[in-house]
């Protein structure tokens, strides 16, 4: 049976983003106007999406002893930090930066874990100052570190110890961090020494043990593979006398940008509480810490065709966002939906390399797609709400996108179009 017309067409895994007749829709407004009135690039994030996930989060956290700290690199907007602060969230940060912006949103510094392979002195000091939960740590190096910088400002440091649980995740390598090969985190078989070596230096108390194997995740087994390797260590390091407070399982879920089934929250925390139980650790505290599945679906990429060319080989529609302001795609050949603002009667569509002006052939948004596109008209970049914006660059000196936040009929402005003059004014004219 065929949709009666006046009902909206929603896009899978897009709560917020609908088709009414030819007009995308973002909440209540269309985003052709969106773009009109606020200029191209432009991301806008949905609140309902947002606060869609965070309720699905917080529903299946309910009643248990596992407490939320949204991973802000996946979208760091004031206004987003704001909202999911007012939605009791905490925060998982990783960086100086990222702190700052948590205690400029008004967020409790107590419920911040500060994450991150490499932090500096100062890094640590501001952490320290502003009271966070703990720090994940992820070498014995760092521990010695922490340990001075605590002693030099005498603020004991709550410190948990990132463990390599050597798990695939089995998603894209560079999204892959629980590896045996990556970077991230101390070796199973070195975590038990590097407590031992915790609970000699003075100025640490040890808050619990963290674990975080990767990025957009869509199967169970491996966090729960993670979780008994973490449980396993648990054990020895409490029969050693060292009491773990809590466990950082870490983000990662999934979300759907082509025909993915990614587990939701309430599957993800059940499979978890559920192992925990059956190894007899239910009592425990945990910390997850989610970015892409709190944000990803709620936001676009608002971007005009400049131009459409044909090549001998191939059709392009060239937009005016790029790979500096959706990197993505040419750093994961990541694929995400592209949908026209007003869609046409497809009578002209074509094979299209959608692609940015920058000067780099991995500049491309999306490859072979089938759009009918005219010169002027407004494309929408779906599933750009997390890892978008966030990574942003003004390569070719290209002034960073606009950011807006819709919620019903109102849209506001939360991030404003960097200007020319914003990027020039940090260089100084050669004076030698
Ligand atoms: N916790 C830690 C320690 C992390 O390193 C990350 C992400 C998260 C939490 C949040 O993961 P999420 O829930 O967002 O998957 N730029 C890449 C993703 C990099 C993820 C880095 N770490 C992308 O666009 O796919």
């Amino acid at each position: 049976m065929s949709r009666p017309s006046h009902l909206p067409d929603t896009l899978p895994g897009h709560p917020m983003i609908t088709r009414q007749g030819a007009t995308l829709m973002i909440e209540s407004l269309p985003a052709s106007e969106l773009a009109s009135r606020f200029g191209t690039p432009l991301y806008v994030y949905s609140r309902g999406a947002i606060e869609l996930a965070a309720r699905a989060y917080a529903d299946a956290v309910r009643d248990r002893p596992v407490a939320l700290r949204y991973a802000l690199k996946a979208n760091s907007n004031l206004a987003v930090l704001q909202l999911l602060a007012r939605h009791g969230w905490g925060f998982d940060v990783v960086s100086g930066g990222e702190l700052a912006r948590v205690l400029e949103a008004g967020a409790d510094a107590g419920g911040v874990v500060f994450s991150g392979v490499g932090k500096t002195d100062a890094e640590i000091a501001a952490a320290l100052r502003a009271g966070v939960q703990c720090l994940n740590v992820e070498s014995t190096s760092e521990l010695q570190r922490i340990d001075r910088v605590a002693g030099e400002l005498g603020i004991p440091a709550p410190v948990s110890l990132r463990i390599n649980p050597d798990v695939d995740p089995r998603t894209h390598p560079y999204i892959s961090t629980g590896l045996r090969s990556s970077k991230f985190g101390i070796a199973q078989a070195q975590a038990r020494q590097a407590y031992a070596q915790c609970a000699r230096l003075s100025n640490l108390r040890v808050a619990g043990i963290d674990v975080h194997i990767g990025s957009q995740i869509t199967e169970l087994e491996p966090y729960l593979d993670a979780l008994d390797r973490v449980l396993d260590l648990v054990h020895d390091i409490e029969s050693d006398g060292i009491r773990l407070h809590h466990l950082d399982l870490g983000g990662g879920l999934g979300i759907r940008y082509a025909d993915e089934n990614p587990p939701t929250p309430a599957q993800w925390v059940d499979a978890l509480c559920e192992r925990l139980q059956a190894r007899g650790q239910g009592h425990r505290q945990i910390l997850l810490e989610p970015g892409r599945s709190v944000v990803g679906n709620a936001g676009v990429l608002l971007c005009e065709v400049i131009t459409l060319k044909s090549t001998l080989d191939r059709h392009f529609a060239v937009v005016d966002a790029a790979m500096n302001d959706l990197m993505r795609p040419a750093l994961y050949e990541a694929w995400q939906r592209i949908e026209p603002a007003q869609s046409r009667d497809g009578s002209h569509a074509l094979t299209y390399d959608v692609v940015g002006p920058v000067c780099e052939s991995g500049d491309w948004l999306g490859r072979e797609r089938q759009l009918d596109l005219r010169e002027g008209d407004v494309l929408a970049i779906l599933s750009a709400g997390a890892y978008g914006m966030a990574m942003a660059s003004n390569y070719n000196t290209r002034p960073r996108a606009a950011e807006v936040l819709v919620d019903g009929e109102r849209a506001q402005l939360i991030g404003e179009r960097e200007t020319l003059q914003d990027l020039l004014r940090r260089e100084h004219k050669l004076q030698l």
